[in-house]
């Protein structure tokens, strides 16, 4: 296991022993004194924005190019600019650089680091560049890097569901609505339900990419600049597909973040409700789902428990990524035109979300893999709970019965057989005939959930036709071998 080491220097560097106050490269002439340094602690965000530093010398590199095609840098500038943010970017990975509050956050750092090293050559970097649009530039390079990231284990959690269609596929389960048991139906339905919801969240995934993959950089600080940029050089060297048209906008946008968030949101939001379902399927009073023992905790007192923690958890996490929105869309609320500071607060809330979201991911996918669905206990109680009762109705409707007299009868003759504790199917022809004289002991033979399950015809339903039909396009658009 390897932690990264941050290498934190947190009390920076004070003018002097008398004068606790800190100098910073951000505080231009115009400042008569240092920032006190309960300000400078209290506005850092490198001990959270570090996690851009990839992202900010991509940038970097890219801008610096930019200005040398626009002759606002030497050939040989840009390479020592190129070649002196390599090195840095190296300091970093290495968990080497320092970091002080007085420098702020990771552009500051990037760039103090850049002029320590080349003088006056490292002071041009930030020509025609603010850090606003800087920062919008370095988070949304993040963003659209972490978003292919959570599409990749998306459409691998879908695949782990899609085998899990082969591996269960004749098995039959109860569908249930409002907890009751409602409709027989092959376990791979159930399956194939998953895979659609994670399908909605991978084309939220791709609607959201569109708009995130704009460019900021070259915005400035809020109106443009007068110097001779190009900024669809910078945008293309850093693969985004257009230019952000409007230098105000461009400070103060931040949708795209909360977006990317919501995206998260919902995924943590189906994730929680397939922890919920696998949490009751594994108890003993469902029985219908074995848990890896690799993703389960144990107890320290109870010596029988096998505790399905890692889906509680799953659970319990939707509810931060749940906040982290509300917190991002309260901290835009009534936020005037343009850059204000209070963008910064969006980091914590948005890398959290990732974070967790990409957490709960990895374990989902073995756990889906490895789960054991229990054939013989669901089965042995497949007869309980009148599963049945709906495809009896549409046989007398398909008999023509009208649709409201069938409901009623049904239920006049599952009232009978509850009365009894039995199954529709022991239900005698004078107990049928009882409710309908019409009725007689050929309608036993519709009963059964098999009978109930081969009987589905509409698209999108649970016979097993239709289910292998969903299967193969599932197959072919995620790419799996049958
Ligand atoms: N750390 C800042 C943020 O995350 C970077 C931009 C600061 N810009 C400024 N004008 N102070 O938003």
């Amino acid at each position: 296991m390897r932690i990264r080491n941050l290498n934190f220097v947190v009390d920076g560097i004070f003018n002097s022993d008398q004068d606790r106050t800190l100098a910073s490269p951000s505080r231009s002439g115009v400042f008569t004194h240092g920032a006190d340094d309960r300000l400078a602690r209290f506005s850092e965000s490198i001990s959270f924005d570090y996690r851009l530093y990839q992202q900010d010398i991509r940038g970097s590199k890219a801008h610096a190019k930019m200005l040398c095609q626009q002759g606002l840098i030497s050939s040989d500038e840009l390479e020592s600019i190129e070649r002196e943010l390599t090195e840095i970017g190296g300091l970093l990975d290495r968990g080497e650089m320092p970091f002080r509050i007085e420098l702020e956050d990771i552009h500051m750092h990037i760039e103090q680091e850049l002029i320590d090293r080349l003088g006056d050559v490292g002071r041009k970097l930030h020509t025609a560049r603010s850090r606003n649009d800087q920062i919008s530039t370095d988070l949304r390079l993040w963003v659209r890097d972490h978003l292919d990231i959570l599409d990749a284990l998306l459409q691998r959690l879908q695949v782990a569901f899609l085998s899990r269609c082969q591996k269960d596929h004749d098995v039959i389960v109860p569908a249930y609505t409002h907890m009751q048991r409602a409709q027989p139906v092959l376990a791979a339905h159930y399956w194939l339900a998953y895979i659609e919801k994670f399908s909605r969240d991978r084309s939220r995934i791709v609607d959201c990419r569109k708009r995130v993959n704009e460019c900021p950089l070259g915005g400035a600080a809020v109106a443009g600049t007068s110097l001779p940029i190009d900024r669809a050089y910078s945008a293309n060297l850093l693969g985004f597909e257009r230019v952000a048209a409007n230098s105000i906008d461009i400070s103060s946008d931040r949708d795209f973040v909360v977006e990317a968030v919501f995206v998260l949101t919902m995924i943590a939001e189906h994730l929680s409700g397939w922890a919920e379902e696998w949490i009751l399927w594994s108890t003993t009073e469902f029985g219908f789902i074995k848990l890896p023992h690799a993703f389960c905790t144990g107890s320290s007192i109870m010596p029988q428990k096998v505790n399905p923690d890692t889906l509680e958890l799953t659970r319990g996490k939707s509810a931060r990524v749940v906040g982290n929105l509300q917190t991002l869309l309260v901290l835009i609320k009534g936020l005037p035109l343009a850059y204000n500071r209070d963008l910064q607060e969006d980091k914590p809330p948005l890398f959290d979300s990732f974070d967790t979201v990409l957490a709960c991911l990895e374990l989902a996918i073995p756990i889906v893999e490895q789960a054991q669905l229990q054939p013989d206990v669901i089965s042995a109680r497949l007869d309980q709970g009148y599963l049945d009762a709906t495809a009896l109705m549409e046989v007398l409707i398909g008999r023509g019965m009208p649709q409201r007299t069938a409901h009623h009868k049904v239920g006049e003759l599952v009232a009978i057989a509850k009365g009894r504790a039995v199954p529709l199917s022991n239900l005698s022809d004078a107990e049928l005939k009882s409710v309908d004289e019409s009725f007689d002991g050929s309608l036993r033979e519709q009963l059964g959930v098999k009978g109930a399950v081969a009987g589905y015809r509409s698209y999108g339903s649970s016979s097993p036709e239709r289910v292998a039909e969903q299967v193969k396009r599932w197959q072919a658009s995620l790419a799996v071998q049958s």
